[in-house]
């Protein structure tokens, strides 16, 4: 839209004044939107049109400003040019060890520079990255990797000390060539098994130049092709890669532009670069306009706003629970002698919204709703407590984004007699569905056809249109504003990871005595998500007892990660047999943990030894109160 046009819609609604105060704020956050996602439509097509790919943005924003501090770790700082020099050094290894175009490499690797500089390399040669959470363990951390086909894994050395053994242990399951990768080179590939074949790949860029590469190394690649995989779990099963083309990195890229991302930004970056909002937002961004991000390995509540001095931080990457954590610590006085002026992020709740602000002197609190596989977004323009953005009539109609009714039962849309999907009212909730049409596509996960199909949804308000259900589920106050409320199905989020119940259950099933378990998540106070909670029924003639509740302890702790391992047991004395089992599962979450309701035998996590305790009426309240952390 142009600037002429955006005046004249902003004084026609001055003109709707007279009307009401409230419907002029409405109108006027309205256009405010329009002309925002306007000016990001724009960029990402002008970007499009231009025929380069996110890799080539680099390039040019490389070649402006070699000098630049790209990025901070450890204090340490490492140039645009630096990087780029970095990156072509692992696009010319890769290639000797016959890696090439469309082949994909697993990167399992905590944050470190490296992993910026390889995830560049791949691409500088037409390749693809797939991100691999290094939490995983075992069946999980296997069928994560072999599902997008890669040519061969780059193991990481961070912070994760048995990272590399765990994916050793994998060796004999892998069909394909294991790399590590160790940064201080006279450690290098230390920890890798005698005999081993397990070469070391940072000892390879050392001996190779970083030059730039022969023009045309990628000529061919289109923004339509995948680019990277990064794992969610969607709603149902083991974690899916969903595919994200490089036409996705250039609109993710661009995401901030719009609300005055700049090149002055020193970004903070403590979330985890295998997750979509570090990678696909937080980092994109910064590279797009050339600006720093500092990076940390893992978010520390003790270190945050020292961080954010010392580095002349202006802005973060945030998930709800992170500022959770800040604004339950102690002052310190650095949290108020900072520079951020923005917070980008989601999963904040309206209860800490106001608080954060005010307390931590931050001026913007851009939060977003944003899914890694569906392109729907919304984003929180306005600085209303709690909301993720707006979704008025007229936005909707834009956006293509509806909101419609969910029938309780199967989560499923509720159809009326027509068979048609009902729009959500305002003051009341409904699951986000995003039209599909030839400019909105859905690309969907690698993989089973299946997996993708699963999402679409027909014939929603007319015959034969289509619709990609997002599974989340929002409510739409009077005013429009939008606010997250759930996500449906089989996974729930736990302090920032989305839990697969199936993979949960999966590894309680294992254990012998375990006829079968149903793991959901609830909510307990003060914290964000939910948290899991297994009911296990135990096969005939089994009893529950200490050796038993050892047993599972133990198999959590060595199968399952941290935010993974389920903090509430509950053993079912008979299996319902009249509820259907998302009836059941619904039921089960409703009475949760309470030692009134409950008459099942309760057990809760003692974090301190990550072993199940029973849950009695004082455990119980110590957790309600926080007494118990888990
Ligand atoms: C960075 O430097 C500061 C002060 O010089 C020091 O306190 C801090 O521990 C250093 N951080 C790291 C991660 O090395
Ligand atoms: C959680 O799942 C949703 C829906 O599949 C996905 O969009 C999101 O990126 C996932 N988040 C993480 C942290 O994996
Ligand atoms: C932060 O900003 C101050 C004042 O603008 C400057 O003196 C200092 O060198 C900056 N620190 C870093 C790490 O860039």
């Amino acid at each position: 839209m142009s600037f002429a046009m955006f005046v004249t819609v902003v004084v026609i609604c001055l003109a709707s004044f007279g009307i009401s105060r409230r419907l002029f704020q409405r109108v006027c956050r309205d256009v405010y939107t329009i002309y925002v996602s306007a000016r990001f439509i724009r960029m990402v097509r002008n970007a499009c049109t231009r025929g380069k790919l996110f890799i080539d943005v680099f390039e040019d924003v490389v070649a402006q400003n070699p000098q630049k501090t790209f990025i901070v770790f450890h204090n340490e700082t490492y140039s645009y040019g630096h990087v780029d020099a970095q990156a072509n050094r692992v696009a010319r290894v890769l290639e000797s060890v016959g890696f090439g175009r469309d082949d994909t490499l697993a990167l399992v690797m905590s944050n470190e520079p490296a992993f910026i500089w390889i995830y560049l390399g791949v691409f500088k040669i037409g390749g693809r990255i797939a991100v691999v959470n290094h939490h995983l363990m075992g069946e999980a951390l296997r069928s994560s990797i072999v599902s997008c086909a890669p040519k061969l894994v780059l193991v990481g050395d961070g912070i994760d000390e048995d990272l590399p053994a765990r994916v050793a242990a994998l060796k004999p399951a892998l069909d394909m060539a294991l790399y590590s990768y160790n940064p201080a080179s006279d450690l290098a590939c230390s920890r890798s098994e005698p005999g081993e074949d397990y070469p070391c790949f940072s000892s390879m860029m050392a001996n190779t130049p970083g030059d730039p590469l022969p023009p045309g190394t990628r000529a061919g690649v289109k923004l339509s092709d995948s680019a990277a995989f990064i794992f969610t779990s969607g709603t149902t099963g083991l974690p899916k890669p969903a595919i994200i083309t490089h036409r996705k990195m250039l609109q993710c890229g661009h995401n901030y532009r719009p609300v005055g991302f700049s090149s002055n930004e020193i970004m903070y970056l403590t979330l985890p670069l295998y997750h979509a909002s570090a990678l696909n937002l937080a980092l994109l961004n910064v590279i797009s306009v050339g600006a720093t991000v500092v990076l940390r390995e893992k978010f520390s509540v003790s270190q945050f706003w020292q961080d954010c001095v010392r580095h002349n931080v202006t802005c973060f990457q945030y998930i709800g629970e992170m500022l959770r954590y800040l604004v339950n610590t102690a002052p310190v006085p650095e949290e108020t002698q900072h520079k951020v002026w923005a917070v980008v992020g989601n999963g904040l709740r309206a209860d800490i919204w106001v608080k954060f602000k005010t307390r931590f002197q931050v001026k913007h609190i851009y939060e977003f709703y944003g899914s890694t596989e569906v392109p729907a977004t919304a984003i929180n323009l306005f600085n209303v407590p709690g909301s993720v953005g707006r979704l008025s009539p007229l936005l909707s109609r834009l956006m293509n984004l509806i909101l419609v009714k969910v029938d309780q039962v199967t989560g499923e849309p509720h159809r009326n007699s027509d068979g048609r999907c009902e729009l959500t009212t305002p003051g009341s909730y409904g699951v986000m569905l995003l039209k599909l049409t030839d400019k909105v596509q859905f690309d969907g996960y690698l993989g089973p056809a299946a997996d993708t199909r699963k999402r679409i949804v027909q014939d929603v308000l007319e015959a034969g249109d289509f619709y990609v259900n997002t599974n989340d589920v929002f409510s739409l106050d009077a005013d429009y504003n939008l606010f997250f409320k759930d996500r449906i199905g089989d996974s729930y989020r736990w302090k920032g990871e989305n839990v697969s119940t199936a993979e949960v259950s999966n590894v309680m099933n294992t254990a012998s005595f375990v006829q079968d378990t149903n793991v959901f998540g609830v909510k307990v106070p003060g914290y964000e998500g939910k948290t899991g909670m297994a009911a296990i029924n135990l096969k005939e003639n089994h009893e529950v007892d200490s050796e038993k509740i050892e047993e599972l302890s133990n198999l959590c702790r060595s199968k399952l990660p941290g935010y993974a391992r389920p903090r509430f047991l509950r053993f079912q004395r008979q299996m319902s047999l009249t509820s259907t089992f998302k009836q059941l599962k619904t039921d089960l979450a409703k009475e949760g943990y309470d030692t009134q309701v409950v008459r099942d035998p309760l057990y809760y996590l003692d974090r301190s030894k990550d072993e199940f305790k029973p849950l009695d009426e004082v455990a119980h309240k110590k957790i309600i109160l926080g007494e118990i952390a888990l």
